[in-house]
């Protein structure tokens, strides 16, 4: 069981999959490769839970048994129809098999779309179940399929215009069997590549989010990062219309940029939920665990304001962090009943506000201009009306990557709504107006600096 981030279950894990309320459970599917802490060919790993923070895990759902898909079970989406939970994802075949190891290749491959169903979200029948929906080997992948209140169901496709700028491609279907090609829509919005495109709507609005590939020269690491904006779309001939006037040229759905490969979702009271891949630059290991690569972001939820895309805090999180500490005095904070008095008095001496305990918490402050948070050598800090984090101190000296993040200016509202894990840290930015979220390693176990409330969760990390 995973408590509050979804991890690979050892070895890797990449973009979520799948991602469905079905017959009173979430189920959320991932591309895995099970044999090592590295990318691979692909099968879909699955998880079922509750209530979005408590995950049970549940072996592999998809692997590749066909010809269309020998070489990987790519990205997909889950509908329901008639009861039965319906997969769509892109199988991929290799022109080329890599002699040295036949789980990467370099080369071109051949791309289907392919679908597969299961009457109770849990037996898949890889071996006779699945059937190629959208033939071709035209290079479009990452089927996201969705049912319009006319009834129809469509899917958007992401691809790339000549390799040079990513395009959405559209399909429509009576059936979600049978699919008819309607458009495809290019933007240098797009990057080079378009992967994993996301269209639905928050109200009466749509927005799409997708992955853009090459959007940055080597800012640090990575060239595509998820990229979202309000659009139009009319259903009658999936014509997309990106509007000029929104606020920035891109909303990046996470300025932490480790984020990737959103998909959504509605919950079970309708909320636009967004999970994602974090990706990370190296494996976790420690003795006596098999080593993992890979997790997914806290649920959020999307809402759109004024032509602003805002990732909100889920509230299944809130419940999770039911406990809060918090001492008389704000500078008093610690967790006394899970800390040894001398390490207390140690950290007060050092200067520490509240010591971690490898359990997850929640911290909230509202920060004054110029104002530092160091959470175990992460620091966080509102400078020239920005919010910015510097993991320089916790990231184990991976060369290459980015270290320091920002939002864009703030106009004076720094209220930070964080959330910290061994791995991974979350920061909400004026409830969702923005978020960072960055990966970290060997975060150390004082807070430093002003802090207003603190919430412990129930324990739930694993190795
Ligand atoms: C995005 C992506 C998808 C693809 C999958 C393969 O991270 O490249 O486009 O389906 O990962 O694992």
């Amino acid at each position: 069981m995973d408590t509050l981030h979804l991890k690979a279950p050892g070895n890797w894990l990449n973009d979520p999959n799948g991602f469905i309320y079905y017959k009173g459970k979430y189920h959320l599917f991932y591309q895995y490769f099970p044999y090592a802490p590295v990318w691979g060919t692909m099968h879909w790993g699955h998880a079922v839970s509750e209530d979005l923070v408590h995950w049970e895990h549940m072996g592999a759902a998809l692997f590749p048994t066909r010809y269309e898909d020998q070489n990987g079970c790519f990205s997909g989406s889950a509908i329901e129809q008639d009861g039965k939970m319906n997969l769509y994802y892109t199988g991929i075949r290799y022109r080329e098999i890599n002699p040295e190891n036949i789980h990467v290749s370099e080369k071109e491959y051949d791309v289907m779309q392919l679908m597969i169903s299961s009457e109770d979200g849990y037996a898949f029948d890889n071996f006779g179940g699945k059937r190629v929906v959208i033939p071709g080997t035209e290079n479009m992948r990452d089927p996201k399929v969705w049912k319009e209140e006319n009834g129809d169901f469509y899917m958007v496709l992401g691809s790339s215009s000549r390799g040079e700028m990513g395009s959405a491609v559209f399909y429509r279907s009576k059936d979600g069997f049978n699919w008819q090609y309607m458009s495809r829509c290019q933007s240098g919005r797009f990057g080079k590549i378009l992967e994993c495109p996301d269209l639905f709507r928050v109200g009466e609005n749509y927005i799409l989010i997708g992955s853009a590939m090459h959007i940055t020269e080597s800012t640090g690491g990575y060239e595509h990062h998820a990229v979202c904006m309000p659009v139009q779309f009319d259903t009658e001939k999936c014509r997309l219309t990106l509007h000029e006037a929104s606020r920035e040229e891109y909303q990046y759905v996470d300025y932490g940029l480790d984020l990737y490969a959103p998909q959504t979702n509605v919950d079970a009271e309708g909320r636009r939920v967004m999970i994602a891949w974090m990706r990370m630059p190296k494996a976790v290991e420690k003795p006596g665990c098999v080593p993992w690569n890979g997790m997914m972001c806290l649920p959020r939820v999307v809402e759109y304001k004024d032509g602003h895309v805002y990732f909100r805090v889920h509230p299944a999180v809130d419940e999770y962090f039911g406990i809060e500490i918090s001492g008389e005095d704000e500078q008093d904070l610690f967790f006394e009943d899970d800390v040894e008095k001398e390490s207390i008095s140690e950290a007060k001496e050092a200067g520490a506000s509240a010591i971690l305990t490898g359990e997850p918490v929640r911290i909230q402050v509202t920060m004054k201009p110029g104002e530092c948070l160091d959470i175990g050598g992460f620091l966080i800090r509102e400078e020239r009306d920005f919010i910015r984090t510097d993991r320089g101190e916790v990231f184990g000296n991976i060369r290459g990557h980015r270290t320091m993040s920002s939002t864009p200016k703030l106009y004076g509202r720094y209220k930070l709504d964080i959330f910290v894990e061994p791995n991974l840290i979350e920061v909400f930015v004026n409830d969702g107006e923005y978020v960072i979220s960055n990966v970290v390693y060997g975060l150390g176990n004082m807070i430093c600096g002003r802090v207003e409330k603190i919430w412990k969760g129930n324990a739930g990390i694993k190795c």
